[in-house]
Parts: structure tokens; sequence; C-alpha cells
């Protein structure tokens, strides 16, 4: 074989490293409040940390060349946290928005907000519809932000959209098909999911995108998420191409 004959099958036989990247990638990012626990801090410190994680895993999904990063930033639960906390969380969404929207906007990066936005803050409210109308028209990756968000929740307002659309007579019950649900979803416009990642590594799902995990592949790393680095995303994507994705089916 020479070396025109090697190139022309590189090109048809994906080695490893060329393998399909995903398109769509999750992560549920956990271990703020140990992270700041090791090093003798209060939890804020752990998550404003977790801000600056934010920042390095939106550049590696760029560098990598991912169409959608969704990161769960607030669930409907974590309103139990001490009302301190909570506070804090919202102010450093809608401090973390303002700030680096400009630059987002200048990557290309299109800013979207997954949730109920019923009960947030004034400010934060303020802070996420500039920033979805300043990135709108962004298509090189789209970074989306679960706040308020719970998977049960999203599923259930779903189905009373659907079932409104009955109720009025515009919709059949009989033509309510799982690809009607989805486009109900609040990810909706999104490629479907194929990787969640968990840092912290516990093995729980927590309520996050309950029904569009239903293939995905899951990766949890014992990476504590302040600690998360453009290597982590490579990690948990190299581990997923190893996988076989066989949707149900006995594959090739
Ligand atoms: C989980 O860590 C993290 C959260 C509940 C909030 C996620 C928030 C950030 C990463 C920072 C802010 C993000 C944006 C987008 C501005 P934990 O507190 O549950 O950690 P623990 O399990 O170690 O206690």
């Amino acid at each position: 074989m020479d070396v025109r004959d090697a190139e022309v099958l590189s090109r048809v036989i994906p080695s490893p490293m060329e393998k399909e990247i995903p398109r769509h990638v999750a992560i549920i990012m956990d271990g703020n409040g140990r992270w700041a626990r090791q090093r003798g801090k209060a939890r804020s410190f752990g998550h404003e940390a977790g801000v600056k994680a934010v920042r390095r895993a939106v550049q590696a999904a760029l560098d990598m060349g991912l169409e959608a990063l969704t990161l769960f930033a607030f669930s409907t639960e974590n309103w139990r946290r001490p009302a301190d906390e909570v506070e804090f969380l919202w102010r450093l969404l809608q401090h973390h928005l303002e700030k680096d929207v400009p630059e987002l906007k200048a990557q290309g990066v299109r800013v979207l907000i997954l949730g109920d936005r019923e009960g947030l803050p004034g400010g934060v409210l303020e802070a996420i519809r500039a920033a979805e109308a300043e990135t709108a028209g962004n298509r090189r990756l789209v970074c989306s932000f679960a706040v308020n968000y719970g998977g049960r929740r999203d599923i259930t307002r779903a189905a009373r959209e659907l079932a409104q659309q009955v109720q009025r007579g515009n919709l059949r019950p009989e033509d309510i098909t799982e690809a009607l649900l989805e486009k109900h979803l609040a990810t909706a416009s999104l490629p479907p999911l194929d990787l969640l990642i968990r840092t912290g590594g516990e093995m729980r799902v927590s309520n996050f995108l309950l029904w569009e995990l239903a293939y995905a592949e899951f990766v949890s790393l014992p990476v504590l998420w302040p600690d998360f680095e453009a290597q982590h995303l490579k990690e948990a994507i190299g581990e997923y191409q190893k996988r076989q994705r066989r949707f149900g089916g006995v594959g090739p």
C-alpha cells in the first residue's frame, strides 16, 4: 500500500482519535460545596470558582466543535438550600450573564435559558432576556443554562400544553406522539442529547433532562466542578467514543 492509498483509507476509516464527537453534551456541575470545604471556605467560594469552570467548559466545547452544551445551574429542588445560598446563586448567574455575554457573543455562542422563569428575581429575568436577545443570531454553539429547571416539571408542562390544545379542540388525543411532545420540551430547538457528564463522582441524574436522557450516554467524573478543565471534557468524550450506541437495537 503506498502513501496515497493510506491517505485515502484514513479518510474512509476514522482512526480512534477521529471518532464522532457528540453533537450535544449536558453537564451536571456538582462539587462546588465540597471543593470549598476542602479549602476551609464558604460554599459561595466554591460557586464562584464554579463560574470560572463554566467559562473553561464553554471554551472547550467551542474548541472541540460541539453544537450544544447544556449546563445544570439551578434545579427546581435547589430552592431547598439555605436562603442566603439561593440568593447568592441568583446573583452569580445574573452577574455571569451580564459580564460574559459580550465575549460569548463575539465567539458565536447562542445563550439559551431552560427552566421555569416564574419566581426568578427581576434582575435575573432581565439578564436572561438580554443574553438571549443579544446572542439570538449566533450559530457556532448553543450554550443552555438550565435554571429553576426540573425534568419532571418540563415534561408536566409539555403535557399540560398538549391537554390545553385538546381541550380547545385543536388536537386529538390519538395525534399525541413522542415527536409532538418533544416539540413542547424546553430543549425542542436543540440537537438530541448524546452525552451527560456529572462531576463530583455521584451516579445520579437528579431530575435533569429526564426525557432527553433516554438514549444518551452517561459519564460520571470524580473531579469536583471547580477543578473542571478542557481535558476532562476530552476524557468524557473519549469514554463516549468507546461506547457502542445501539438505541435498543443489536448494533452493527
Ligand atoms: C453543585 O454543587 C452546584 C450547584 C447547585 C450550582 C451550580 C452553579 C455553578 C456551577 C456556579 C454558577 C453557575 C453559573 C452558570 C453562573 P454543590 O453545591 O451541590 O456541591 P456539593 O455537592 O459539593 O455540595
